[in-house]
């Protein structure tokens, strides 16, 4: 059977910490070496942290209003001219960035409207149906409304982010983007 060893005193180890239990021993702790710390140290030092980090989360939640007040800024980029883009047909190119696919639309009538490509619903891209007068979404067949970007079935609740345009002589551009 197991010897019950908590706060046994060891005879075997004699010295002047022969009176100690045995964690003691095994674990000696030199407390005149010790760097005490007082409770107003203590206290200082958990205010000063507080403080701290009350700082910090309220210049967090400043700069984050700020952010969100600012609008986002957008480039100016040249689409292309507009007879390029026939009505009926669809003109694809990428903004605000290099990786961000977009589709200028010439509509029946001759209006000129620009969306995202990356459907609202798992980011497939939309591609324009003018036979069918319908932007869709072969992943899981959504559909959107071509003049106005409005999803009009399947899974796609959000509306198509919305490309600005700006025309000047026969040259079009984007000029920004309307979640
Ligand atoms: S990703 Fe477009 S409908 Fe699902």
């Amino acid at each position: 059977m197991r010897e019950h060893q908590t706060d046994t005193v060891i005879p075997s180890l004699v010295g002047e910490d022969d009176r100690a239990p045995r964690w003691q021993q095994e674990f000696p702790y030199h407390w005149d070496a010790d760097t005490l710390v007082s409770r107003r140290e203590l206290l200082r030092f958990a205010v000063y942290t507080s403080g701290t980090l009350f700082a910090a989360t309220a210049l967090l939640t400043v700069l984050g209003a700020i952010r969100q007040v600012r609008p986002p800024t957008f480039p100016t980029k040249l689409i292309g001219r507009i007879d390029q883009v026939a009505e009926g047909e669809a003109f694809y190119f990428t903004y605000p960035g290099p990786q961000d696919q977009a589709m200028l639309l010439h509509l029946p009538g001759g209006q000129f409207v620009a969306y995202s490509q990356k459907c609202t619903h798992l980011s497939c891209a939309v591609l324009y149906e003018p036979e069918r007068s319908r932007l869709y979404c072969p992943c899981h067949d959504g559909v959107f409304n071509p003049v106005t970007g409005d999803a009009v079935a399947g899974p796609p609740r959000r509306r198509l982010p919305r490309v600005l345009l700006q025309r000047e002589a026969d040259r079009i551009f984007a000029v920004g983007l309307m979640p």
